[in-house]
Order: structure tokens, then sequence, then C-alpha cells
């Protein structure tokens, strides 16, 4: 399996601004954005392009532009959400899918409870974008949904993944590809990553 834990300098400094304790809701929002945008970029890196003649100022040149697959955004619900704007700012006019699934904080165990896909998913590739993966059990279950419908090329884009996490994706999906801002240590007893971010989902949406 493809993992690409992406040290450029900018992310890795405004990951360290997220990390600090009592870091704002405003803040956390903003690097959120900021650090999708970046990941995108690089999880961006091969997309075809074809050669397309234009007029341009001083007459016919050739320009690239992308082609083949078009991408559809898979914000997993609802921290996934928090990264959407930063990947929408680099492919303005893609496609949104929503997924909805929220781990049991007892058991750990993903519930996937919403579903709105875009149409002709086997002709699309999807970026499915959540800050955190620890257990991987929620991605396994968005994978599971995305291939069901169709899908085949699949790439995920995580702010702070666990060791523990890739581990289990790369032996249930090992066909998908992962972008992450950091692999952090390991998992704590209540499946947080240590030293992650916390519970991104609170932080984004400023509750707790
Ligand atoms: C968090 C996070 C991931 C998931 C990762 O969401 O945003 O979706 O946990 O954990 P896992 O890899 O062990 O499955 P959470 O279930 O807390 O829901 P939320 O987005 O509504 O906060
Ligand atoms: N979900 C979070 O928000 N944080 C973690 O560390 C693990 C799961």
């Amino acid at each position: 399996m493809k993992i690409v834990e992406v040290r450029h300098p900018l992310i890795q400094h405004k990951l360290g601004l997220m990390r600090r304790a009592g870091v704002s809701t405003k803040d956390f929002r903003e690097l959120a954005t900021e650090v999708a945008a970046l990941l995108t970029y690089e999880a961006t890196k091969d997309l075809e392009t074809a050669e397309e003649t234009i007029q341009g100022w001083a007459g016919p040149l050739q320009v690239h532009r992308i082609k083949g697959k078009k991408i559809t955004i898979v914000p997993i619900l609802r921290a996934g959400l928090g990264m959407l704007p930063g990947v929408l700012d680099m492919i303005p006019s893609a496609k949104v899918s929503v997924v909805g699934v929220q781990r049991d904080e007892a058991t750990l165990q993903p519930v996937a409870y919403y579903e709105k896909l875009s149409g002709r998913m086997d002709q699309r590739i999807a970026l499915i974008v959540d800050p955190m993966l620890a257990t991987a059990g929620t991605l396994i279950a968005a994978v599971d949904m995305l291939k069901a419908a169709g899908c085949t090329r699949i790439k995920g884009l995580f702010l702070v993944a666990a060791p523990e996490g890739l581990a289990r994706i790369e032996a249930a999906h090992p066909d998908i590809e992962i972008y992450t801002a950091s692999v952090d240590e390991r998992l704590n007893e209540q499946g947080y990553i240590l030293p992650g971010l916390g519970d991104a989902g609170d932080k984004i949406f400023g509750t707790k």
C-alpha cells in the first residue's frame, strides 16, 4: 500500500500549531483547511494531463489540462467536513460524496449512518478526507461503501495517522493510497492517537 507522510515544512509547522493545548476553534479550523489544501497538492501529483492547443495573447500555444477520471471528495462526517474547504480550494469543481461513519466511543466499532454519493462512482477518483486515522475502523467502513458503489481508485487524506490503523487498512484494503501530515506514535487505551490532536471533531466544531 502507498503511504505518504508529507513532511513539508509548511505542513509540519501548521500541524505543530494545531497540537497546542487550548488551541482556539478558529485557529484549529483555519489550520485544518490549510493543511488539507497542502495534502491535496501532494495527493494529486499523479493526475493525468493532456495537451491541448489554445489561443494565447501572442498566438496559439500548447497547454496542459487534467484529463481522465474526475474527482469526488469524500468527507467522513463529522470531522471530515473540517478538511473539505481546503480540498475544494484546490479542486473547486469537484463533486462531493458525503458519508457518515461514527465510531462507538465504548467499543470503538464504526457505525455507518449516512451515504450520499456522486453519480458514476466507477469513473471517479475518490479523495476521502478525515482528520484522524486511529484504529482505521471508520476508514475501512468508508472504503467498503465506496467499493460497493463501484469506485476503484481511492486515496485518503488525514492530518494524523496511527501505526496501528495503517497496518489494519493495509491488511483490509492494500489498493488504496494514504496521505498524512504525520504518522504518530501509537493509540492509547481509549483509541486516541498519541500525541495526536485530541478529539478533532470537537475542536473543529467547538463542542464539549
Ligand atoms: C473520529 C475521526 C475519524 C474516526 C477515527 O470521528 O474523525 O472519523 O474518529 O477513528 P478510527 O480510525 O478508530 O475509526 P468520530 O467517530 O469521533 O466522529 P466525529 O467525526 O463525529 O467527531
Ligand atoms: N478520533 C479523534 O478525534 N481523535 C483521535 O485521536 C482518535 C479518533
